[in-house]
């Protein structure tokens, strides 16, 4: 099959991009970056260099292809996260549209239909294609933006973190932490992208009739058990995840001058799952649960901490 994967090479396109090519399919990956041309060439597959933020070279990118893996990155430098999301929607509906592609898996995410800004699932329901809608659970690939919180003084949790660090090292238009107002003794599901890549691999090659939704997990735990099993691994057993009031989360935000419709996004996403709606979620829609557990993500994790100390 002719499958085009969004999301370039990251966390969960390049492995999806493997599998893919491993299948034997004819793969186009879609970068943003020029530099990365070569590197998604020597993956075997061809490197479609522009913006899904662009329609035209979105269907241009789409001619000739069987099925498309759609996602739309986090882009945290946006004022208003809803608006651009939904834009970004209505270009891949369009450029879908203009093209043959008869299957769409769409990267959706756990509060798809907890958080309004955050559902683009409604704009993707009005293509007349097989579409499944996979959402995933919170990412062990999160850590890495907690890795010089823990690293400095042991704990996560992200105002601690403005009162110790000072608020530009941690937020500075581009990267954000994730972790505040859910932790502590939460039970979250967590998941590691090679497993969503798995299912999202599944899915592109098959053609079912009707719409689909995938929750995808791979370990369900308590916030300190997680902070525990990484602490362990990078020697700190100590470790804690610290719980913050919505308000204080709140301040937090607002004191490291991110977009104020961001920032109130982010503190309702992260209430949903302190209030357990999340897992709740989860559980009744009968979330897949992959092979790769935290103990396995969190071995990579030392070894990067470790590398960078
Ligand atoms: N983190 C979570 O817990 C969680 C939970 C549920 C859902 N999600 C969703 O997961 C997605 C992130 O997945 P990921 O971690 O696999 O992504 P990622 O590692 O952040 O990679 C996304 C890549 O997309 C490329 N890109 C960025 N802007 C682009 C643009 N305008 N046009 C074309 N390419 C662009 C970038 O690569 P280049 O520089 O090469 O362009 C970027 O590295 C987000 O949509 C997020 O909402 C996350």
């Amino acid at each position: 099959m002719k499958i085009v994967v969004t999301g370039s090479l990251g966390n969960i396109s390049r492995p999806l991009i493997e599998f893919l090519v491993h299948q034997g399919h004819q793969v186009t990956v879609i970068s943003s970056d020029r530099n990365k041309t070569s590197r998604i060439a020597s993956m075997g597959a061809k490197a479609a260099i522009g913006s899904i933020a662009d329609a035209s070279f979105l269907e241009n990118t789409f001619e000739g292809a069987d099925a498309v893996f759609a996602m739309i990155p986090l882009d945290s430098t946006q004022e208003d996260l809803g608006v651009y999301m939904r834009q970004m929607a209505h270009n891949y509906v369009e450029a879908i549209r203009a093209s043959e592609i008869k299957r769409v898996v769409i990267l959706s995410g756990w509060a798809a239909d907890l958080i309004e800004a955050e559902n683009i699932e409604h704009i993707f329901g009005e293509l007349d294609v097989s579409i499944t809608f996979l959402r995933p659970a919170i990412f062990y690939t999160n850590f890495y933006q907690s890795m010089e919180l823990i690293r400095g003084k042991g704990l996560m949790g992200k105002l601690l973190a403005l009162r110790y660090y000072g608020i530009s090292s941690l937020w500075n238009g581009k990267t954000g932490l994730l972790m505040g107002n859910y932790g502590g003794e939460d039970r979250v599901v967590f998941v590691a992208p090679e497993d969503i890549a798995i299912v999202a691999a599944e899915e592109l090659i098959q053609l079912p009739d009707q719409r689909s939704i995938r929750y995808v997990g791979s370990e369900e735990m308590t916030c300190n058990e997680a902070a525990k099993i990484i602490g362990n691994a990078i020697g700190k057993p100590w470790l804690k995840w610290v719980l913050l009031s919505d308000k204080k989360m709140m301040q937090g935000f607002k004191m490291a001058k991110m977009p104020a419709k961001l920032a109130s996004i982010l503190t309702n996403m992260q209430a949903a799952i302190h209030s357990g709606k999340a897992l709740e979620n989860f559980h009744k829609n009968g979330a897949k649960m992959g092979h790769v557990k935290l103990s396995r993500f969190a071995a990579e994790f030392a070894q990067v901490y470790h590398r960078k100390s």
